[in-house]
């Protein structure tokens, strides 16, 4: 295995280095915009490493791996016309920078960018894959959105909701390059479920930094879940746990259309410390991560290979960005 920064800096290469058309600039610069603004490239880091690990060669990887960075950034796109945030990865998100009709179409145009790079594997599996992943992801996101309505969600069904809107995702990444090295079956399917459970982690931890975070490391506006009433692991224990006083301020919060949003996410986030809900979401992250963990030791790869992946979920579940 290599250092996980000789994956990011090839994968960082190849995205750089993707051809734009020149018109219609309003289709095509956006794209351009997003894609140079950074973040993590957790997804194509996970392609290329997978594929090492299990053997496989990566410069059939990379296609792949770009596709699904690529894939990454379109739900991105809409995601933020739908949570209506302004700010990501430190800039404007695009639909404030340009319009909503801007982000919907770019956003389109990315879906179909990504396809076309992951068909380069021409291998019917790792379009199964990524197919089915895809629309687990729009089925995730709706009921991300139902659930802004309700008030009786359970951790249940948020768990549910951020395995399909979040996690499948990172399991697809890590299965895909399974896939592209030829591996046996189990190893792919025991990748799968390290990316699902490293990915649930992973939302958990997204939702703590929105309460918590620092827009300078984590890149969005804090308190954007709250704003929205978004049913988080915290809102949905601390709607279970609040009495009294607790509740009724709860209510409060969820049914004021006009506070403002400094009065609401500060009340929202204070009631959430007097409940300990941060301790409870810190305790789920790490029994994912350990079950994430867990499935990564039962893959057959290197030990090498075994304590990258292991470092990376660590790394990912104390993240502060
Ligand atoms: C943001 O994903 C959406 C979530 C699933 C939480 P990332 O946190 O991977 O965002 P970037 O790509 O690093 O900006
Ligand atoms: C996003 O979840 C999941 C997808 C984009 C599919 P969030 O709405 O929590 O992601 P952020 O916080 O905006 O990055
Ligand atoms: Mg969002
Ligand atoms: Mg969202
Ligand atoms: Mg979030």
């Amino acid at each position: 295995m290599k250092p996980f920064q000789d994956y990011l800096d090839t994968v960082n290469q190849a995205i750089g280095a993707i051809p734009y058309p020149e018109a219609p600039s309003q289709l095509y610069e956006p794209i351009a915009y997003h894609m140079a603004l950074g973040g993590k490239r957790i997804r194509p880091v996970l392609v290329m490493m997978a594929c090492d690990a299990m053997g496989g060669d990566l410069s059939k990887a990379l296609d792949a791996a770009v596709g699904l960075e690529m894939f990454h950034n379109f739900t991105l796109l809409h995601d933020d016309v739908m949570d209506n945030a302004d700010v990501r990865r430190g800039k404007p998100t695009v639909h404030r920078r340009w319009n909503d009709n801007t982000a919907i179409l770019s956003g389109d145009t990315m879906l179909t960018i990504a396809t076309q790079y992951i068909s380069h594997t021409a291998s019917w599996p790792v379009m199964e894959l990524f197919n089915k992943t895809a629309i687990e992801i729009y089925e995730g996101q709706q009921w991300d959105m139902d659930y802004e309505y309700r008030n009786d969600v359970t951790v249940e069904e948020y768990i549910n909701m951020i395995r399909l809107k979040t996690s499948v995702l990172l399991g697809c990444a890590l299965k895909m390059g399974a896939l592209i090295a030829e591996a046996d079956a189990k190893d792919a399917d025991t990748l799968y479920a390290a990316g699902v459970n490293m990915g649930l982690a992973f939302q958990l931890m997204d939702d703590m930094l929105d309460v918590w975070g620092d827009p300078k490391t984590f890149g969005k506006e804090i308190g954007g879940d709250i704003m929205n009433n978004k049913k988080t692991f915290l809102l949905i224990n601390a709607l279970q746990l609040a009495q009294g006083d607790d509740a009724d301020e709860l209510r409060h919060w969820l049914n004021d259309q006009y506070a403002t949003r400094d009065d609401k996410v500060k009340g929202v986030t204070r009631l959430y410390e007097r409940l300990g809900v941060r301790q409870l979401a810190e305790d789920a992250i790490a029994c994912y991560n350990k079950l994430a963990i867990t499935a990564f030791n039962e893959v057959k790869m290197s030990d090498d290979a075994k304590q990258a992946f292991v470092s990376l979920a660590n790394r990912l579940a104390g993240r502060n960005y």
